[in-house]
């Protein structure tokens, strides 16, 4: 039979992941609260600056049945005051619960050596329990605090002969609905998302996640080395907000700020592959984004995979050829450095390969 403590933990997990690509800079935390064996209260955290998961839960009840309750918690509580929010461990405390179980220690310095003391100090029994599937989820979180980048993740669909694109670098559609869907779904887990200027011009992309009957908008944040965005191109409307990174060597009059004065420019020194993607990830972490998405051509992917920028990929493969004259996926003399498979999962007609890149 499995673990109860496990099974309380699980079901916290599965609260944690209602809201994943909507909390950052904050992790998504679920929780629950188990009195006389049975799950009493639940909660979630929605977003930034919204209640954090412990203090969810222990609002949805009375004082008196939180009173001797245990709770079991993702990530290890609070214990600090952030710009929005107080200590969850002050509510803890105060509510009377005489246990917590959490199972991910926060990379946080703030959190990760006091918590725990706080609350035995108080008199609360409190451990550690890890799950492998808790850790993964919060892979991403702990990369972001360990090098204060995000974790990057590129999708890249290809037919069998390694193409994405026509012989003039149009647009093809080469995966079926199932892929189009599993997009869907990793663009609306994520905090933000990535692409080109180079790949909006040829395929004009929303970059929006549409799922059933719900849109929802990201941040996007656009490579444009020397700012050839066309202004009337669909994402400025399909994104929450847009970023544009160019060459801080431009002398440009900036037309599209013009035009679009809510989108934020930002100039990036470059190098021998183009806009330095390091200073670019480190805007993007610092904006406070965990997770992003990287969707553009093969020459992007490969840069990134090529310099130990890459944590994971998806790579799609679709059954067709498209012949010598289509677009190669990567262009380079230079070998791909490459990636471990860890899952092949098949997407209708396709086939999804997953890769863990480099931990860098
Ligand atoms: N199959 C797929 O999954 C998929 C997904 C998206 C797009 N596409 C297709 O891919 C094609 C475009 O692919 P692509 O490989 O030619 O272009 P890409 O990877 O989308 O973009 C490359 C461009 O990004 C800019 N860039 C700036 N800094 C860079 C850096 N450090 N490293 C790499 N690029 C940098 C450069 O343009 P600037 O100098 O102008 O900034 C560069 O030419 C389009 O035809 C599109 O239809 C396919």
């Amino acid at each position: 039979m499995k673990d109860i403590v496990d099974h309380y933990l699980e079901s916290a997990l599965a609260l944690a992941e209602i809201r994943q690509g909507f909390c950052a800079p904050n992790p998504c935390v679920g929780a629950i609260l188990v009195k006389n064996n049975k799950i009493i209260a639940k909660g979630y955290h929605q977003k930034w600056g919204s209640p954090h998961a412990e203090v969810d839960a222990i609002n949805q009840i009375g004082a008196s049945q939180v009173k001797g309750a245990t709770l079991y918690v993702t990530l290890q509580p609070c214990c600090h005051t952030t710009k929005k929010t107080p200590p969850c461990t002050d509510l803890i405390i105060k509510s009377g619960i005489i246990k917590v179980v959490y199972s991910f220690q926060d990379p946080n310095p703030a959190v990760t050596n006091s918590t725990d003391k706080i609350l035995r100090h108080a008199g609360i029994e409190c451990i550690q329990h890890p799950l492998p599937a808790i850790s993964k989820f919060y892979t991403s979180y702990a990369h972001w605090w360990k090098h204060k980048k995000p974790f990057t993740t590129a999708k890249l669909a290809m037919s069998l002969d390694g193409k994405i694109a026509d012989k003039n670098g149009n647009p093809i559609r080469l995966t079926g609905d199932e892929a189009q869907k599993f997009t869907h779904q990793q663009r609306k887990k994520t905090d933000a998302i990535l692409t080109t200027a180079k790949t909006i011009g040829s395929d004009d992309p929303l970059l929006n996640s549409r799922l059933d009957n719900e849109i929802v908008k990201k941040p996007i944040y656009i490579l444009d080395t020397h700012l050839n965005l066309l202004t009337s191109s669909k994402i400025f409307n399909s994104a929450e907000h847009i970023t544009i990174f160019h060459s801080a060597d431009l002398a440009k009059e900036y037309q599209l700020k013009k035009q679009w004065p809510s989108a934020r420019f930002i100039p990036i020194k470059t190098d021998k592959t183009g806009l330095n993607l390091l200073a670019v990830l480190e805007q993007i972490g610092s904006d406070g984004k965990i997770d992003l998405w990287i969707e553009a051509g093969g020459q992007l992917f490969q840069t990134f995979a090529q310099n130990g920028l890459l944590q994971k990929a998806f790579i799609y493969v679709a059954p067709l050829w498209l012949g010598e004259n289509a677009q190669t996926a990567f262009t380079s003399p230079k070998p791909l450095k490459k990636g471990l498979p860890i899952v092949t999962t098949p997407l209708g007609i396709d086939t999804c390969f997953e890769f863990k890149w480099s931990e860098k």
